[in-house]
């Protein structure tokens, strides 16, 4: 670390910067200055399909780098407020340390996606977090492995069988992947030249107009020992929860949500009242979670990812029951701190927004 660095970094400075911090100060100068945050610039802009953008970015040096199937937390400025979202690293862990790639689609109800997809400029600089999550290759490679993926759940995916190829690995790879249809396949042609592999066995489904859905009789048929391989899966929460339940109780399975599709409104919690006690604004309760609960009164709080992964939601719930929607766990502890994007109140609840 330069002497520049272990002074910007120092207690002194801290507080001299106070409230602010230092990387505030920096960003005006240079908004790739930073001692503690991580941002990035936009260096390369590749679209994949209409939906579908892969920006190349490099970060600030404060970035400590990935592993392949991690995700990062975006912040970029859309209409004068800054907004997060979590998407998946879908560039090799292996080559140019100095760049990642994130490969966004638009969603309808996405402003951050639909901005990074259709908006992104070469030279945007966005905010970063460093790379998090667990959904990564084991260290010891074994000899075989499966990976499922489902339209935009292919990026985490491509990540690992990127850095699997350019680590020359000399194991057997069987990816199924699930696409809409032919033009909708993110990095279809990349596909193509991967199915062409000596040690990859690659098939593409496509599920639109009354195609074909996952089902135990293609994994059997592409992978009939899969109850033996290291499996990832990785794709809508339908995808991944036909394949969990074909291979049960069998920890070879990884699994990462891409979009939680459990988080709808849930009628047997649908009763009691919630408050929202510092706008005084309160309903029925929908039985939806208490992020959707708040925007559909007019309320706008924080949020990132809408998963329960980055906390941006987190907000005080001061009174009442409330339902994890990932883990199914309940808790009534009065005054703690939730995820409201992932909780759905039981009955009466208020909380602090
Ligand atoms: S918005 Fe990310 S945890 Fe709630």
């Amino acid at each position: 670390m330069s002497l520049t660095q272990s002074l910007l970094r120092s207690p002194a400075v801290a507080a001299l910067t106070s409230p602010h911090g230092v990387d505030r100060y920096l960003e005006i100068m240079n908004p790739m200055w930073a001692v503690h945050d991580v941002r990035a610039r936009v260096i390369g802009i590749h679209p994949e399909t209409d939906e579908v953008t892969t920006l190349t970015l490099r970060p600030t040096s404060t970035w400590h780098g990935f592993r392949a199937g991690q995700f990062v937390q975006v912040g970029v400025e859309v209409d004068g407020a800054r907004r997060t979202r979590c998407f998946s690293i879908s560039s090799s862990e292996v080559g140019d340390p100095d760049t990642l790639t994130i490969t966004v689609r638009a969603h309808d109800d996405g402003l951050v996606s639909a901005y990074l997809a259709h908006r992104a400029r070469l030279g945007l600089v966005l905010h970063l977090s460093h790379a998090e999550g667990t959904f990564t290759l084991p260290e010891t490679l074994p000899q075989r492995l499966l990976m499922i993926s489902g339209g935009s759940g292919i990026t985490p995916v491509m990540s690992m069988v990127r850095t699997l190829v350019d680590r020359e690995y000399a194991g057997r790879i069987t990816f199924l992947h699930y696409s809409r249809f032919p033009g909708s396949t993110i990095f279809g042609r990349e596909l193509e030249e991967l199915a062409g592999r000596e040690n990859i066995d690659l098939a593409v489904v496509h599920t639109r107009a009354g195609g074909e859905r996952f089902t135990a009789a293609r994994l059997e048929q592409v992978a009939p020992d899969f109850a033996d391989i290291d499996t990832f899966v990785c794709g809508p929460a339908g995808l991944v929860e036909n394949v969990q339940r074909v291979f049960g109780d069998n920890d070879r399975l990884r699994v990462e949500y891409f979009k939680t599709s459990t988080i709808t409104a849930d009628p047997d919690n649908a009763h009691g009242s919630v408050r929202f006690a510092r706008s005084g604004r309160a309903a029925e309760n929908t039985g939806g979670t208490l992020l959707e609960q708040a925007e559909a009164l007019g309320l706008r709080p924080e949020y990132g990812c809408r998963m329960g992964i980055c906390f941006s939601c987190t907000s005080r719930k001061t009174e009442g029951t409330v339902r994890n929607v990932i883990t199914g766990a309940e808790s009534g502890l009065p005054d703690e701190d939730i995820q409201i994007c992932v909780s759905q109140p039981m009955g009466d609840c208020a909380v602090d927004l």
